[in-house]
């Protein structure tokens, strides 16, 4: 068949195994430091907040750690997941470069999020826990974390982006149709979201806040953990199903990529689609380039400092070398709600510096348009944060065409967006403007990165 369009792995083809790239870097990534000692963390640093069983894979050096069962079983809602063959864009764009995307919008909660939604929860229940506490942008991650704790009787509270809160009243209803409870942050609830509050009653909330609520809750309570969304080692590790499914995928089609490319918010999806190509290519195998694609008004990889920072706004988390905005910025409100965060995953900071990976940021306009396009070629609507790989990819193709070359591009399109129809509706509307984060806001708030010892 040569003009396929869905490559579909059976159900027995999932991956048994998540990679991790930490066995193939020619180099470990910096150690995590503990806030008061500015020493690196041992497990047991980590005790209050996760489970020992994901202390454990935050810190493993092996290649690959087995999926339990357990987990496999619920996977199988939805994985394998397709991956495309974007015909019609490439006819629409009149590129001769052949574009895949990996669809991870068909999950039940709409992204990739329950990748590692559903091992967290499983690692919790697994040691006991009742309840856990976590913050989301977007929504996306809340939502699937919701989902997760439902299939496993784990209590959720979700600090929700005050901005997203509002823009994206539907994601909330979802989080409570799986059971879990959901509220504004900046809130009234925790030391953390008072003291912003006492400074601006109308804070529009960000990610660095909302992980502060979440820590704070979950380090005052002793039957209650917190789960993250991304940037960590082994949030990044559940992803690689991703890209490995998309490995066997593209055998199928006879191909392999050139370029892929991805979003990048703390660094998870883009993690998971290109971290098993680029251990191919650590390897001995096939070189490829990987482009990671973040909002011009939040650049942490474009603009940031590469340094040890704070995960959160209030400073209760652990130190992680990253390249950050400074954990005080806030990011203007935008729509890619998922993408708003000061800072970067130190594996994917570290694959930076490394020059495994590139980057670039693209406005808010400029993505919607590439996600409309996309829509009017495919069907699928992204959301929005998947709208900036769309656009990446969209822009290779071009360049394919420019340059008269064929490339295999591979792209992440990592949810779809059916609940940010407001942004699409304020777009259509010429009401979406491209807004410019604050220089003097951001020289501040790197300005306050924390002193570390120099071998650090
Ligand atoms: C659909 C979608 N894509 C991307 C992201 C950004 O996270 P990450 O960079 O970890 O994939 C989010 C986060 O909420 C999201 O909801």
């Amino acid at each position: 068949m040569t003009d396929t369009v869905k490559y579909v792995l059976d159900e027995s083809r999932m991956p048994k195994r998540w990679y991790n790239i930490v066995a193939d870097l020619p180099s470990p990534p910096p150690p995590v430091l503990h806030p008061g000692t500015k020493q690196p963390v041992g497990p047991d640093d980590l005790a209050p907040l996760f489970p020992m069983a994901l202390i454990m894979q935050e810190v493993a050096s092996e290649r690959e750690i087995d999926i339990p069962e357990p987990v496999r079983d619920i996977y199988r809602q939805w994985r394998p997941s397709p991956l495309f063959r974007a015909r019609r864009l490439e006819k629409a764009l009149q590129t001769p470069a052949k574009i895949y995307y990996k669809y991870e919008g068909v999950s039940p909660a709409g992204s990739h999020k329950p990748n590692t939604a559903v091992p967290q929860a499983f690692y919790n229940r697994e040691a006991g826990i009742r309840r856990i506490a976590t913050e989301t942008g977007a929504g996306q991650w809340g939502s699937s974390l919701a989902f997760a704790g439902a299939l496993f009787g784990i209590e959720v509270k979700v600090f929700m982006v005050r901005v997203s809160y509002n823009q994206k009243p539907y994601r909330r209803a979802l989080m409570e149709t799986y059971g879990a409870t959901c509220v504004a942050s900046p809130s009234s609830e925790t030391q953390s979201g008072r003291a912003i509050l006492e400074k601006n009653r109308d804070h529009p909330g960000s990610l660095g806040i909302a992980i502060s609520e979440a820590v704070e809750v979950a380090a005052t309570h002793d039957d209650t953990k917190y789960a993250l969304g991304s940037v960590l080692n082994h949030v990044l590790m559940h992803q690689t199903v991703v890209g490995q499914e998309a490995m066997a995928q593209l055998e199928m089609a006879n191909d392999y990529p050139d370029v892929i490319v991805g979003c990048t918010g703390g660094g998870s999806n883009f993690a998971g689609i290109a971290f098993p190509f680029i251990g191919a290519q650590l390897r001995g195998g096939k070189k490829v380039r990987v482009v990671a694609i973040e909002p011009a008004a939040c650049p942490s990889l474009t603009r940031g400092q590469y340094a040890y920072d704070f995960g959160d706004t209030s400073h209760l988390t652990p130190l992680v070398k990253m390249h950050t905005l400074g954990s005080t910025f806030t990011p203007p409100g935008f729509h890619a709600g998922g993408l708003r965060y000061h800072g970067m995953a130190p594996l994917v900071s570290h694959c930076k510096e490394l020059g495994l990976i590139e980057a670039r940021a693209y406005t808010q306009t400029d993505v919607f348009k590439a996600g409309v396009d996309f829509a009017r070629a495919e069907g699928i609507l992204p959301a929005p944060e998947a709208n900036h790989a769309v656009k990446g990819a969209i822009d290779e193709a071009l360049r394919c065409k420019a340059e008269g070359k064929s490339r295999s591009i591979l792209f992440n399109l990592c949810g779809h967006g059916h609940f940010d129809m407001q942004a699409y509706m304020d777009y259509f509307a010429g009401k979406l403007t491209d807004q410019k984060y604050d220089e003097g806001e951001l020289a501040m708030a790197l300005a306050g990165l924390p002193a570390v010892p120099k071998a650090a």
